[in-house]
């Protein structure tokens, strides 16, 4: 079974998971990545009578038809139901994020959703975040050099993503060889870095629910 079969299987059982549980005034924030983008193709089909739909991403905005009205989150209450990818998970839920660069957006809808349904396959699990995929930083451009300095004490091998402008005008910074020990400890200390906007470690606000599609399997971590 390909990776992208796998993906798309995580997507169809997080959508049977929040169906039965959508109103008519319901907000779904939608995430940013090749894994999310299964769960857009569903929610478009299935045209849901809900409120709308408040997005992480450019990308992600673009992919929503006009069946669903597409808000700010300024404009809403709350985001009942987010649903989102990562680039790794552990089983305390933790998360690596921003492969995509969308990171910082996405941490916001995360952390204003009152469920967060986080939607990968099983290549995603670690036992420990940041041993093999880079953790992305969004940084503001003038502090970059002094950033990546701080990131070098802490440990890390900063590289600058180059060429790449996050939705919000920033750069992002990949932190490599960088095993993360006690992500909730290490995700405050990077934010308090001046010029840092955010990182991505989601272990503040963690997943609620892992939907990880297996060989043949779906696991739900709760
Ligand atoms: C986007 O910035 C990321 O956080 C994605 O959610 C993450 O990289 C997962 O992407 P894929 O679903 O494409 O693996």
């Amino acid at each position: 079974m390909s990776q992208d079969i796998r993906k798309e299987r995580s997507a169809i059982e997080a959508f049977d998971l929040i169906k039965p549980n959508i109103q008519r005034d319901s907000v779904i924030g939608i995430g940013t990545g090749s894994t999310t983008n299964f769960f857009i193709n569903l929610l478009n089909e299935a045209k849901l009578h809900i409120k709308g739909v408040v997005c992480s991403s450019i990308t992600s905005e673009s992919l929503i038809d006009n069946s669903y009205d597409i808000f700010s989150l300024n404009e809403v209450h709350a985001i009942d139901f987010y649903v989102d990818g990562a680039d790794e998970y552990n089983d305390r839920k933790e998360l690596i994020k921003g492969g995509g660069g969308a990171l910082t957006r996405e941490k916001i809808l995360a952390n204003s959703s009152n469920k967060f349904i986080c939607i990968v396959d099983e290549s995603k699990h670690t036992h420990l975040l940041g041993k093999n995929f880079p953790l992305p930083i969004e940084v503001i451009e003038i502090a970059r050099s002094a950033i990546s300095r701080e990131l070098m004490k802490l440990g890390g091998k900063p590289i600058f993503r180059n060429g790449f402008t996050t939705d919000n005008g920033n750069q992002i910074i990949d932190i490599h060889n960088f095993p993360i020990e006690i992500p909730y400890d290490l995700e405050a200390t990077i934010n308090n870095i001046p010029g840092v906007v955010e990182n991505g470690i989601f272990a503040k606000r963690k997943a609620d629910i892992i939907v990880c599609a297996t060989g043949d399997e779906i696991e739900i971590i709760n």
